[in-house]
C-alpha cells in the first residue's frame, strides 16, 4: 500500500491529482500539505478531508521538521511535490518567495525525506517533481524544433529559472545520494477552478463581466494547451510505474493567444448565444515574453501508450457553464 504526501494539493493540478490518487486508490494513506498561499483553496479538497479520504496539514514545504515528522508517522514512499509560485507574471513583479519555495522548498523536501527514508528502511520510494516546459525556455518562430527530455534547459524569466533550479538539485540528489526520482514537464493547464489570474479563466470571465479583454503584445505568442484531468492521469502512470525519468506531457491543442480568445468567444456564441460585445485590448507585452515551449511528447506515448482523452472545446464549454 502506498502512503503519499502530496505538497501543493489545495492549488489548481495538485487538487486534481489528489482527487485522482483517491479514487484508484481506496486504501492509499494521501497527506496533502499545503501553506494556502493566495492560489491556495481547502475547498478544493474540502469534501475528500470530511470523507476522511485524504488529511490535510496546513504547512510550508521549507519547514523540514513538519516535513520530517509526517514522512515518519505515515511511512510516506510517494512524494509528489506540485507547491509553487506558479505564475510568471508575478515572478517578474517579485522574485524571492519564487525562490523560497522553488527552489529552496524542493531542497527542504529532498533533505527530510532523505533523512527519515534512511533512518527508517522505507522500502520503494520515490520523490516526483512537477515541473514546465518553460525550463527549455523559448522556441524559435522560424524552425519547428521540438523540445524533448534530452534537451539541455534554457529558462528566460524567474519562474522558470526557478523551476530548473528545483529540477537540477533534484537530479544532482537522485545522482549523489542514489535516490529515485521523476521529473514531469507539462504544458500549460486548464480546467474548472484554475484561479482567475491564469488566461483561460481571465478570458472567460471577462466575456461573462462584459469587460475588454486583455492580451499581450500582438497576440501571437503561443502556448500548448492541457487538460488538467489528462495531466493528473499521465502523472499517476509515471508515478507508478517509471523511475528515474523525464516527461514532457503535451495537450493537444498549440494556438497562439489571440486565436484561443477568438476560439472562446466563439464557444460562447455557438453553445450559450452570447455574444461578446467589447474590445480585445492589446497591451503592452509582458517583459521577456517567450513565445513558445514546442514539446515533443513521444516519449510518454511509447513509453506508456499515453493519449489526451479531452477534447478542447467540449471541455471549454462545460468550464462555461460552470461560470455561468
Ligand atoms: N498551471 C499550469 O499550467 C502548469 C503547467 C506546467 C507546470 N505547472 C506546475 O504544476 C504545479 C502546480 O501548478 P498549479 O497551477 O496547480 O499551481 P497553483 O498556484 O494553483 O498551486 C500551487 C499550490 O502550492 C501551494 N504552495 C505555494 N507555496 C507553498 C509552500 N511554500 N509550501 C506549501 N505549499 C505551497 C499554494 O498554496 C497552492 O495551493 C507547479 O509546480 C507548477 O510549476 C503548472
Amino acid at each position: 500500500m502506498n502512503s503519499y504526501l502530496i505538497t501543493g494539493g489545495a492549488g489548481f493540478i495538485g487538487s486534481y491529482f489528489t482527487r485522482y490518487v483517491s479514487e484508484k486508490e481506496k486504501e492509499a494513506i494521501i497527506i496533502v500539505l499545503d501553506k494556502i498561499t493566495y492560489a491556495g483553496d481547502i475547498n478544493r479538497i474540502k469534501d475528500l478531508i470530511d470523507t476522511k479520504k485524504i488529511e490535510f496539514i496546513k504547512g510550508d514545504i521549507n519547514d523540514s521538521v513538519l516535513i520530517e515528522k509526517i514522512v515518519k508517522e505515515n511511512k510516506i514512499n510517494r512524494i509528489i511535490n506540485f507547491a509553487a509560485e506558479s505564475h510568471v507574471d508575478r515572478s517578474i513583479e517579485s522574485q524571492r518567495e519564487f525562490i523560497e519555495t522553488n527552489v529552496m522548498g524542493v531542497q527542504t523536501l529532498l533533505t527530510a525525506s532523505k533523512k527519515i527514508w534512511d533512518e527508517n528502511e522505507i522500502n520503494d520510494v520515490l520523490f516526483t517533481q512537477i515541473s514546465t516546459d518553460e525550463v527549455y525556455g523559448s522556441s524559435n518562430k522560424d524552425d519547428n524544433y521540438k523540445f524533448n527530455e534530452k534537451d539541455l534547459l534554457n529558462p528566460m524569466n524567474t519562474y522558470s529559472a526557478s523551476k530548473a533550479s528545483a529540477e537540477h538539485l533534484i537530479t544532482s540528489f537522485a545522482n549523489t545520494f542514489n535516490y529515485d526520482i521523476n521529473i514531469i514537464r507539462s504544458t500549460n493547464n486548464y480546467g474548472m477552478n484554475q484561479n482567475p489570474e491564469k488566461f483561460i479563466p481571465n478570458i472567460i470571465t471577462r466575456i461573462i463581466n462584459n469587460d475588454n479583454i486583455l492580451v499581450y503584445g500582438d497576440g501571437k505568442n503561443k502556448r500548448c494547451w492541457l487538460n488538467v484531468n489528462d495531466n493528473c492521469r499521465a502523472i499517476y502512470e509515471i508515478v507508478n510505474n517509471k523511475k528515474n525519468e523525464i516527461y514532457n506531457i503535451k495537450g493537444n491543442l498549440e494556438i497562439s493567444n489571440i486565436d484561443l480568445v477568438k476560439r472562446i468567444i466563439k464557444i460562447f456564441e455557438e453553445d450559450f448565444k452570447i455574444k461578446y460585445k467589447l474590445e480585445i485590448k492589446f497591451i503592452e507585452d509582458r517583459k521577456g515574453h517567450d513565445y513558445f515551449y514546442r514539446v515533443d511528447d513521444e516519449k510518454i506515448k511509447d513509453e506508456l501508450n499515453f493519449k489526451i482523452k479531452t477534447a478542447f472545446d467540449k471541455e471549454i464549454s462545460e468550464i462555461i457553464k460552470n461560470y455561468l
